[in-house]
């Protein structure tokens, strides 16, 4: 605990909880951003904590050839969101519908139980896109 102009603050170690791949996600994420000629675009969010992702796609014959996601939320869905991305880059559509939140959770290594809802927004948000490619088609 420290004071800030008078105001008393808590100082988190995020390393306590979070495994190193967790924190290198999150310091400097991959593919964060927005494609502004996306083929599709998925947001998701978690009513309980009021964090949302959105994902944008590109695809070229039924391959996802760029992604990039935004983020607003804890250092888990940042981490779970870098990480999907780079997961479904250059996979197919069905390939990448496969991938689950536990894949995504024992690529980073784990997550503290407490942080392990965080997990279903990139997955969600995936798979919105890719239903609103399909529809569109
Ligand atoms: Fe909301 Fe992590 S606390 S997604």
């Amino acid at each position: 605990m420290a004071k800030l102009n008078g105001r008393i603050i808590l100082i988190y170690n995020l390393s306590y909880m979070y495994t190193q791949k967790v924190l290198d996600h999150f310091k400097n994420p991959h593919n964060q951003g927005v494609i502004e000629d996306a083929d599709a675009v998925g947001q998701e969010g978690n009513p309980v904590c009021g964090d949302v992702m959105k994902i944008y796609l590109k695809i070229e014959n039924n391959i996802i050839k760029d992604v990039k996601f935004e983020t607003l939320g804890c250092a888990a869905a940042v981490a779970v969101s870098s990480d999907l991305t780079d997961m479904v880059k250059g996979k197919t559509l069905e390939e990448a519908l496969k991938v689950t939140k536990d894949d995504i959770v024992n690529d980073l290594g784990g997550l503290p139980p407490v942080k392990l809802h965080c997990s279903m927004l990139g997955v969600d948000a995936l798979h919105k896109a890719i239903e609103n490619y399909k529809n569109k088609k």
